[in-house]
């Protein structure tokens, strides 16, 4: 059993809303090469709560925030809007989260600050900060390669190795 499951505090935060028909959909679309969306976002979770746990602040809202933070269903690589990705996904997750569940202060400013860095508004709360550095982190370590398989096949890295870092 994955690590996450085991740990009920953190199940007793999210669980439901990992079970959700309408968030494992998000298990049907590829986010970084080796990761489904659903995949990305309860890694991104799980990270982001043990990192506020041990430093003493909101875990339950880092859970749900980082849950939440990529709640969309179109493909980047595919969909292309006026505004840039970076800023439109946060605002469709954010939307679509409050479909689900009612969502504090707190977890709305991680959802749509996420992308800090690719956008300019810097996260409000000091959780914001976990999630968007802990999303980062994820996906470059899902777009990745395992290594594997990289000293089996070298290979430079691609434009579209290169273009997953959108998240
Ligand atoms: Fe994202
Ligand atoms: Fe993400």
């Amino acid at each position: 059993m994955e690590k996450y499951k085991k740990d009920q505090e953190f199940m007793d935060y999210v669980g439901h809303l990992i079970d959700h028909p309408r968030f494992q959909r998000l298990d049907d679309i590829v986010q970084h090469h080796h990761s489904t969306r659903l995949e990305h976002s309860i890694h991104v979770s799980y990270t982001s709560y043990k990192l506020a746990k041990r430093f003493g602040w909101d875990a339950k809202s880092t859970a749900r925030g980082g849950l939440l933070h990529d709640f969309f269903y179109y493909d980047w690589r595919i969909t292309k809007f006026n505004k840039s990705h970076a800023w439109v996904h946060p605002r469709i997750a954010v939307r679509n989260a409050r479909k689900l569940t009612k969502l504090n202060k707190r977890e709305e400013d991680i959802i749509l600050k996420h992308m800090w860095g690719a956008t300019i508004a810097p996260p409000r709360y000091k959780e914001g900060y976990i999630v968007t550095m802990v999303d980062k982190y994820w996906a470059i370590r899902e777009a990745a390669r395992p290594l594997k398989k990289v000293l089996a096949k070298p290979r430079r890295f691609s434009r579209k190795f290169l273009n997953s870092y959108h998240h």
